[in-house]
């Protein structure tokens, strides 16, 4: 069964909608409530297959988990599993988050390397070293991963090398019910943290400092459930963004936090959009010219986010003049590049950067989404080109956006998603090869 997204490129975008809950917040808080004794109801998260395997994870380790619309139920009172399947693992890159909470609350755990988006080499040395720290033994064997500290966890400082924001989620979560305090120095600053520390915090957790790069955690005996809303989701926010832009649009994209696009508003406003801030709205008018964006780094919050970088090189792609990028979080994310060019950009790649040469116009094409952020970047493409763009590779997209396709089409776009197109195809073959 595989899905297709067509579009029709060319529409205007215009109009009004709400931004979805953060992905990358939803994942950290549900591991987290593995640590609670109680329910833990989790409102705004969003309908996508990372939030539905950590789902079947919670409930592979023995808890009640169910989703009512967009809110989760989680109750983990008489859950004590300790290890993840191996399919599991693979089902999602984020998986590694359910360390720090196994961990902590069962003195034991058994995981092998996780999977998600092939992004580059995406090593997880900085997580066990800190689970090491705080006193576990660390054995591998034919690819699995096995923690131990019978005697419990203790509190520790702990340096990161890199301010890694999977590192330091599992840091907080294996630090809220150790014995002592824990702090972490160079810790990841990033919006996803603070919302991590906040529902701990209200669980009855003792963390101070969280979206600062240094956090200091008092272990407390145990904690208690709580509800919780999930922020909204930055790169959806920046995505929607994009997507205005590209189509001359003007577009209000309700329900987000303004703090945390600071980079991307300033980025896209260098192009020529005009972007108005109020209080938990952001509204985009898109210049009739898109002009070059000089630079664009990604860096860790609240720098330029790597997540955007696809995105904000489609638009790049239609700007007159020159962008170039420079990616400094992962080395392996210009996939989307060779499908964008396929498309008509003109983008080169040396290394760690990529300059793009703003074109006039792009035209459809068939292309294959390389990974959640590239399948964004391929859809914004195509809302600006010329004819219909096919892109396949749906699953990983579905990893992170809600709806993109609902929601482009109530700004006006001509999109849709096909489903099993490949059964159909056979389908149309074989009535066309009986004559049918
Ligand atoms: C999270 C986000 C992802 C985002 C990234 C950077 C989630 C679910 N995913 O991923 O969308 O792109 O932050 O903002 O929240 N590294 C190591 N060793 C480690 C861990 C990381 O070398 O043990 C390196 C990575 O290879 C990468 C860099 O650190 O080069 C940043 O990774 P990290 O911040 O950990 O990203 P994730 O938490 O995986």
């Amino acid at each position: 069964m595989k899905d297709l997204i067509e579009v029709a490129g060319g529409k205007r975008l215009w109009g009004e909608i709400s931004v979805q809950g953060a992905k990358n917040s939803v994942l950290p808080v549900l591991a987290a409530c593995y640590l609670a004794n109680g329910q833990c109801v989790i409102h705004n998260c969003p309908i996508l297959t990372d939030v539905d395997a950590a789902i079947k994870i919670l409930k592979y380790l023995g808890c009640k988990a169910s989703r009512q619309g967009h809110t989760v139920y989680v109750d983990a009172e008489n859950a004590y599993g300790y290890e993840i399947s191996e399919e599991l693992m693979h089902e999602m890159r984020s998986s590694v988050v359910f360390l720090g909470a196994i961990l902590a609350k069962t003195g034991k755990a058994e995981l092998s390397a996780p999977g998600g988006c092939d992004i580059g080499l995406r090593p997880i040395d900085l997580h066990i070293g800190a689970m090491e720290k705080f006193g576990a033994k660390i054995t591998e064997e034919h690819g699995r991963l096995y923690f131990e500290c019978p005697e419990g966890l203790k509190g520790t400082e702990i340096v990161l090398s890199f301010p890694s924001v999977g590192a330091t989620e599992n840091i907080m979560l294996a630090a809220v019910t150790a014995k002592g305090n824990t702090s972490i120095v160079n810790a990841a600053c990033e919006p996803e943290i603070s919302d991590l520390a906040d529902f701990l915090n209200r669980c009855g957790a003792k963390i101070h400092g969280a979206g600062s790069n240094a956090v200091f955690i008092e272990g407390v005996e145990k904690l208690s459930g709580c509800e919780h809303r999930v922020i909204p989701d930055r790169i959806a926010a920046a995505t929607y963004m994009c997507a205005a832009a590209v189509t001359k649009g003007q577009v209000v994209l309700k329900d987000i936090i303004p703090a945390h696009i600071g980079a991307v508003v300033s980025v896209l406003s260098e192009s020529g959009c005009d972007i108005a801030i109020r209080n938990h709205s952001v509204s985009l008018s898109a210049p009739p010219v898109l002009r070059k964006m000089g630079t664009v780094r990604t860096m860790p919050y609240p720098g330029f986010p790597t997540d955007a970088q696809a995105p904000v090189m489609a638009v790049a792609a239609l700007c007159s003049g020159t962008t170039v990028f420079t990616e400094n979080i992962f080395e392996n994310r210009y996939r989307h590049v060779s499908e964008l060019c396929r498309l008509g950009a003109n983008i080169k790649v040396e290394g760690r950067v990529a300059v793009t040469e703003g074109v006039k116009a792009l035209s459809g094409a068939a292309v294959t989404a390389p990974d959640l952020r590239g399948g964004s970047a391929l859809i914004i493409a195509g809302l600006s080109a010329g004819g219909t763009t096919k892109i396949d590779g749906v699953h990983h997209i579905d990893r992170g956006y809600e709806n993109i396709t609902d929601n482009l089409c109530q700004l006006g776009a001509d999109i849709k998603r096909i489903r099993d197109y490949e059964e159909r195809e056979c389908e149309t073959k074989k009535n066309t090869a009986s004559g049918a």
